[in-house]
């Protein structure tokens, strides 16, 4: 390539590329190509020093003075008391198994009933593969503790499943009350035989 060697203001050795009349980098040759000396333009040169100086007071106010807040911090807190709220209420002092008996938790403990129960215990609680939920037969008990310890852990063996991790706490102590207060006493269309012993 055709080059014109050249003194620059400073005394510096440029060549010049002799077809484009541009500036080369000296000694930079790969394969007999060369790199052009140009200038950055001025906007970008001028984003490089905005960006340095926002980085600078971005980590002064940061970690030094800690006046702003990561994003990530805010995003990691909302989702941890979100999912506590979420979560059963394991081990919690104020956890007490007794029945519920506003309409509210009822209503909830109905819809699982419902959604879940009913499969096994039908909708009115007549009983089909498991007992019937309305005589006063139980196999395992008629208290609340009982009760909510047959639907934590289940009777995998006759077919009743354990819903300690499908259901919170509070959502087996609902459909528990559901089953005391709304079902015990009704007469359902096809009632189960009565199974285990008479309260
Ligand atoms: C896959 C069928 C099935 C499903 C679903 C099911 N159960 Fe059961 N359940 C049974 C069977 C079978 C028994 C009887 C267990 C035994 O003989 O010891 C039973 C027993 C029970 C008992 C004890 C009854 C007694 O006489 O002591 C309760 C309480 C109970 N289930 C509540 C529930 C609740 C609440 C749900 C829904 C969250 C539910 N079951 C879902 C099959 C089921």
């Amino acid at each position: 390539m055709a080059t014109n060697h050249i003194k620059n203001d400073h005394n510096e050795d440029y060549e010049i590329d002799t077809m484009t009349n541009q500036r080369l980098i000296k000694d930079h040759e790969y394969d007999g190509i060369r790199e052009l000396d140009n200038d950055l333009p001025p906007w970008w040169k001028w984003l490089f020093y905005i960006c340095i100086a926002f980085a600078i007071v971005y980590l002064i106010r940061l970690w030094v003075f800690h006046s702003d807040d990561l994003i990530q911090n805010r995003e990691y807190e909302f989702a941890m008391a979100s999912a506590k709220d979420a979560l059963p209420m394991k081990n919690s002092a104020t956890f007490e198994i007794k029945i519920l008996n506003d309409p509210a938790s009822l209503a909830s403990g109905k819809e699982t009933w419902t959604k879940i129960c009913s499969v096994c215990h039908l909708l009115d609680g007549g009983g089909l593969v498991g007992p019937n939920m309305t005589d006063n037969y139980w196999i395992h008990g008629n208290t609340v503790e009982k009760l909510y310890q047959v639907v934590a852990d289940g009777v995998i063996e006759k077919g009743m499943i354990p819903y300690k991790t499908q259901l919170s706490e509070r959502a087996r102590l609902e459909v528990i009350s559901y089953i005391l207060v709304d079902l015990q006493g009704t007469t359902p269309a096809i009632p189960k035989e009565p199974q285990g012993t008479a309260y």
